[in-house]
C-alpha cells in the first residue's frame, strides 16, 4: 500500500520480518531501540541506524517490555503472565522473576500492549486472542508488585499512553475502532471514561499510541498504513504514511526524542514486501523520555 502523495514517509530502519512487532521503546541510556514480536516469540532490539541487531528467542509469546533501574532487566509482559528478564546480546534471555498474579488471564485471553508512568507503574491490557469477545481488561502494576483491576469490557486492549501532565489516560479497543480518554490522578486510579477519537472503516483499527511533549497523540493505523498525529481536543493534526498496512505501535527516540520508530506486522500480509519491518520517521515534534517500572530488580 502506498502512501498518499501529501504524507512524509517512514523509511525502513531494519527489514526484522516481525511476524507481529510490537511495543517499540527506546532506550536512552543504552542508545537502542527494543520491540517485541509476539507472534514470533522473539525480543529484538538495534540502533538508531539498524545497526548492531540482536535477538532473544522466547518460549512464550512477549507482549511488551519496559526497563528498570537495572540496566539490562527488564519488566516483561508474556501471554499470561509478568516475569523480570535480564537482556544481554549474545546470550540467552534469563527469566529472573516471575510476578506472582491472582487474576492472570484465562485461557483464551492474553496480555497486549503496556505503557508506564512517572511513578514506575505499568499500565497493561488484555484481549481475547480470537479478537471477538469483549473479555479483556486494563491493569497496572505498581512499583510494589501488586495489580489492580482498572477496566473491563475490552476485545483488544490497546496503546495506553499518558499525557505530558499526567492528567491524561488513553487507551483503546482496537475491535471497537475507539480511543478513550480517562481523568488520571497520580496514585494511577483513573476515572471519568470518555470516547475520544474514533476510526472509520477506511481509517482501519487504532493500535499503539504514544504522546509527544506538546501532548499530540500519535495513533497507529492496523490496516490503515499510516500513524496520525491527533490534537489533545481530537482533531487530526498530521500523518505520517508507511508503505504497509499493518501498522502496529510507535514511540520517540533518539538523543533528541526527534525521530518516531513504528513497528509493523507481517501476519496476514505476506504480499507486502516490508511487512513487519521496523520505520523511522521524523516526526517534526519531539517526545517525551519512556518512564522504567520501579520494581525492585
Ligand atoms: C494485537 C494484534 C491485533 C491488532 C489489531 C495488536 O496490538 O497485538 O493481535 O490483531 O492489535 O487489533
Ligand atoms: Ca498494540
Amino acid at each position: 500500500m502506498a502512501p498518499p502523495p501529501d504524507m512524509p514517509a517512514a523509511t525502513p530502519l531494519w527489514t526484522a520480518h516481525a511476524i507481529l512487532g510490537e511495543g517499540p521503546l527506546w532506550s536512552a541510556r543504552q542508545g537502542r531501540i527494543y520491540f517485541v514480536d509476539i507472534r514470533g516469540r522473539r525480543i529484538l532490539a538495534c540502533g538508531l541506524a539498524g545497526d548492531a541487531p540482536a535477538e532473544w528467542p522466547l518460549e512464550h509469546r512477549p507482549c511488551w517490555l519496559i526497563e528498570t533501574a537495572a540496566v539490562d532487566r527488564f519488566v516483561v509482559g508474556f501471554d499470561r503472565g509478568i516475569a523480570t528478564l535480564r537482556l544481554v546480546p549474545g546470550q540467552p534471555a534469563e527469566i529472573l522473576h516471575r510476578i506472582a498474579w491472582a487474576g492472570a488471564p484465562a485461557e483464551g485471553l492474553r496480555l497486549n500492549d503496556a505503557k508506564a508512568d512517572a511513578e514506575g507503574r505499568i499500565y497493561f491490557g488484555t484481549m481475547d486472542d480470537a479478537e471477538q469477545a469483549p473479555a479483556g481488561q486494563f491493569h497496572a502494576l505498581a512499583a510494589d508488585g501488586s495489580i489492580t483491576d482498572l477496566d473491563a469490557g475490552y476485545t483488544v486492549a490497546n496503546g495506553p499512553a499518558i499525557s505530558p501532565d499526567g492528567r491524561t489516560l488513553y487507551h483503546t479497543d482496537s475491535a471497537a475502532r475507539t480511543v478513550y480518554a480517562f481523568d488520571r490522578r497520580h496514585d494511577g486510579s483513573i476515572t471519568g471514561k470518555q470516547h475520544h477519537i474514533r476510526f472509520t472503516e477506511a481509517d482501519g483499527f487504532p493500535d499503539g499510541m504514544t504522546c509527544d511533549a506538546a501532548g499530540g497523540l500519535w495513533v497507529c493505523h492496523w490496516d490503515g498504513g499510516r500513524v496520525t498525529r491527533f490534537l489533545p481536543d481530537g482533531r487530526r493534526e498530521r500523518t505520517i504514511g508507511l508503505p504497509v498496512s499493518r501498522v502496529t505501535s510507535c514511540a520517540f527516540a533518539g538523543p533528541n526524542l526527534d525521530r518516531l520508530v513504528i513497528t509493523t506486522a507481517a501476519f496476514e500480509r505476506a504480499e507486502e514486501p516490508l511487512a513487519g519491518t521496523l520505520f523511522l520517521a521524523v516526526p517534526g515534534v519531539t517526545g517525551l523520555p519512556a518512564h522504567r517500572s520501579g520494581l525492585a530488580v
